[in-house]
């Protein structure tokens, strides 16, 4: 079914937040800016592509590797050096990969872009797959937004009747090709091997790395980039001002902005732009998101997507930065960067925020997260498949009213038996909740046992 898309249309941001910093966002949040090539263009869209294309595809990848720009997907590895991985020895053809998939429970930014400001995505792939020599491309798109995939499927037409996409771009003599591929409904086609076998055709099953990394074996066996929407838009920006220059925004190791996808217990849930390491955890949810709701108080912050280990209210997290900086912070302290939450015992992951109030039972939350990751095993490896569900069932027994005093420890060791033993990282992103919640709140774990409810009682409810 096709929709009308003149007819649709997608709420703006407000203005900015006097601590945001706008660039990838500085033009799809704008009320006079839409989808159309021609308002792309009129505010100098694919004049980037032209300067890239004027330049060798290697002096390219230099300014993204200058740039220091790291993946906004998860994982937040450096792009140009990724970049430098692929197998360029085995004379297969190269193709670049969109992982449009947004698949992390509380992440919700790469849609904004898809949906608002689509050719900003379809030049810095453009850019990117000059810079790599791919001469094919695709945007993997979650099933679930099928008006991100009609809304692309028509800007890569727009792109392609002027020559910014297809043979010949820009008078080049460079051709690229890309096409927009719905999803198969699944979180593990957001895992980027899984991906591949989904584009090929396949059931998502995620391969083994090594040998499969995308860069040497990625799709078809030949080597290929994956790379995230927010972190192929970024590129554009890199070489537009230079690889020297970008890395100035930001924090060092930590260049650029990032878009944080804010949700929970806060007056003002959103999508922010920050330029990354300058505004702390504290300052999103306090000024920017607006703090909690009144006469209430903070219980626990999830700092990067469902899958990273929760912070509680109230810890105090000590050590030393890799620059040999010493810390001492409580969570509102913590910049919003890639090393500071991993130096705090978690990570930045897919830039998800999800704030608990004291509302909350933190054993249903955890409960409702198992819910999701037993749901998305694969199934090919036994830890997460049994593992999973086994979480899943305890926590969801311990909700309705029938937990006992050993769940916690059960369930930390179910935990320790998953991760670090899987194909993939879903093994992880499916442990890391139930191990930090149980090491964080032991005592509500233990305390549940003692409380015989029948019905889960927070908002947090149980699908
Ligand atoms: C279970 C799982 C799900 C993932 N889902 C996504 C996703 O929806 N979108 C995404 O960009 N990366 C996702 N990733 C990370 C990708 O595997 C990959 O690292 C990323 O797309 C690389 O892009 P980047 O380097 O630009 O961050 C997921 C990883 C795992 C383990
Ligand atoms: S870890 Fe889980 S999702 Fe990943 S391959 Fe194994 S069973 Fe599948």
């Amino acid at each position: 079914m096709t929709t009308d898309l003149s007819q649709m249309t997608f709420p703006k941001a407000s203005t900015p937040h006097p601590k945001e910093t706008r660039i990838i966002l500085a033009n799809s949040e704008r009320e006079d800016f839409d989808a159309s090539i021609d308002c792309y263009t009129r505010n100098g869209g694919y004049d980037v592509l032209k300067k890239a294309l004027s330049m060798k595809p290697e002096e390219v990848h230099q300014e993204v590797l200058d740039s220091g720009i790291r993946g906004r997907g998860g994982a937040g590895f450096p792009a140009g050096m990724k970049w430098k991985f692929l197998d360029r020895k085995s004379g297969k053809p190269i193709y670049l990969i969109c992982n449009a998939d947004e698949s992390e429970p509380g992440t919700f930014k790469d849609r904004q872009i898809m949906h608002k400001d689509p050719h900003q995505l379809i030049e810095g792939m453009m850019i990117t797959a000059y810079a790599i020599n791919a001469a094919q491309a695709f945007i993997y798109i979650r099933e679930e937004m099928p008006y991100g995939a009609q809304i692309l499927d028509q800007a890569i037409a727009e792109a392609k009747a002027v020559g910014f996409v297809g043979d010949n771009i820009g008078g080049s003599g460079y051709s690229c090709e890309l096409i927009v591929h719905r999803g198969a409904a699944a979180y593990i086609c957001g895992e980027e091997t899984g991906l591949i076998e989904s584009l090929e055709g396949k059931r998502a099953y995620p391969r083994i790395k090594p040998p499969y990394f995308p860069a040497a074996l990625g799709l078809y066996m030949c080597p290929t980039i994956v790379n995230n929407v927010e972190t192929l838009c970024h590129v554009k920006h890199i070489v537009e001002r230079g690889g020297r220059a970008y890395s100035e925004i930001g924090t060092p190791n930590n260049s650029g902005t990032r878009i944080w996808c804010l949700s929970g217990h806060v007056m003002r849930p959103g999508y922010y732009e920050l330029e990354t390491g300058k505004v702390t955890y504290g300052e999103l949810i306090n000024d920017i998101g607006g703090g909690l709701r009144s006469g209430r108080t903070l219980q626990a912050v999830i700092p990067g997507g469902s899958s990273s280990k929760i912070w509680r209210a109230g810890e105090r997290f000590k050590g030393k930065l890799r620059n040999g900086t010493e810390f001492d912070w409580a969570i509102d302290d913590i910049p919003l960067d890639f090393d500071s939450p991993a130096a705090a015992g978690s990570m930045s992951g897919s830039g998800a925020v999800i704030v608990i109030d004291d509302s909350a039972d933190i054993v249903e939350v955890l409960a409702n997260i198992n819910e999701f990751y037993a749901h998305e095993s694969c199934g090919q490896c036994t830890p997460c498949r049994e593992g999973s569900l086994w979480m899943k069932k305890i926590t969801a027994r311990m909700a309705r009213g029938g937990a006992r005093p050993e769940d916690a420890q059960l369930l930390a060791s179910i935990g320790d038996q998953i991760a670090g033993k899987t194909i993939c990282a879903h093994g992880e992103a499916c442990a890391w909740p139930t191990q930090s919640f149980v090491n964080k709140f032991e005592d509500k774990f233990v305390a549940k046992a003692e409380d015989k409810s029948p019905e889960p009682k927070s908002e947090f409810q149980m699908v």
